[in-house]
């Protein structure tokens, strides 16, 4: 993918404050500090076009970026960091949640987990709410620069066994060294055309 333009359009708490939906989205989740923000930023090839930090819990709005005008990249806010405040954790589930399912021409989302920590509950939760609103996902691991390539595999194999999902739908990606950025732009350009040419409304399953 080549990246001609990529600017922060506006960050919101709630759908009067999204911009107006036109092009197709795709929002990016995951555990508070796991690499979200550093991730789409080594997508789109900028260092600082999203806020990126060492603390967790730094991204606690909806921000939404335009990428070559062609397609609106959205960084959700993570979850699970236990220091936030209590009023901020209440905030987060209806927040994320009202995006997820009202967000008419939102594509999928790419749930980003760090490749050294088995998902928990809230990554159950997250695939839960994505299954239930019928939006599709890309699942990636990343911070693989942590680890040698043996670990690698034997990691992304029990990610698959804990996902039920196959090893190969777990994309293995890098801020630091770049890997997977081709195969994940090559997942969401799929997402993007797929969901366009089917125009599918979202029915919920549970
Ligand atoms: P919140 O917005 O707080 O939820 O965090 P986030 O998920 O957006 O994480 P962010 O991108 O801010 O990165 C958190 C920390 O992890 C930073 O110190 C990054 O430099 C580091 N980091 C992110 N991705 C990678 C990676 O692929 N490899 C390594 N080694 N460090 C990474
Ligand atoms: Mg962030």
């Amino acid at each position: 993918m080549i990246i001609k333009s990529a600017e922060f359009i506006t960050s919101a708490t709630k759908p009067s404050q999204y911009p107006p939906a036109g092009l197709p989205e795709i929002a990016f989740a995951g555990r508070s500090n796991v690499g979200k923000s550093s991730l789409i930023n080594t997508l789109v090839n900028r260092k600082h076009l999203v806020k990126t930090s060492s603390t967790p819990g730094r991204t606690r709005l909806i921000n939404f970026f335009d990428i070559n005008k062609a397609i609106t990249v959205v960084d959700l806010p993570g979850f699970g960091y236990a220091r936030v405040s209590e009023k901020v954790k209440k905030n987060w589930g209806p927040m994320i949640e009202t995006y997820l399912s009202t967000r008419k021409t939102l594509k999928g989302v790419v749930l980003i987990m760090d490749i050294r920590r088995i998902p928990g509950q809230k990554e159950m939760d997250l695939i839960y709410w994505l299954n239930h609103y019928s939006v599709d996902s890309i699942l990636v691991l990343t911070k693989t620069d942590k680890l040698s390539k043996n670990k690698q595999t034997q990691q992304q194999i029990d990610f698959a066994q804990a996902l039920s999902v196959a090893k190969n739908e777990l994309i293995l990606f890098s801020a630091k060294t770049g890997l997977g950025k081709d195969a994940l732009w090559e997942a969401i350009l799929f997402l993007v055309e797929s969901r366009s040419q089917h125009n599918q409304t979202k029915v919920p399953c549970i």
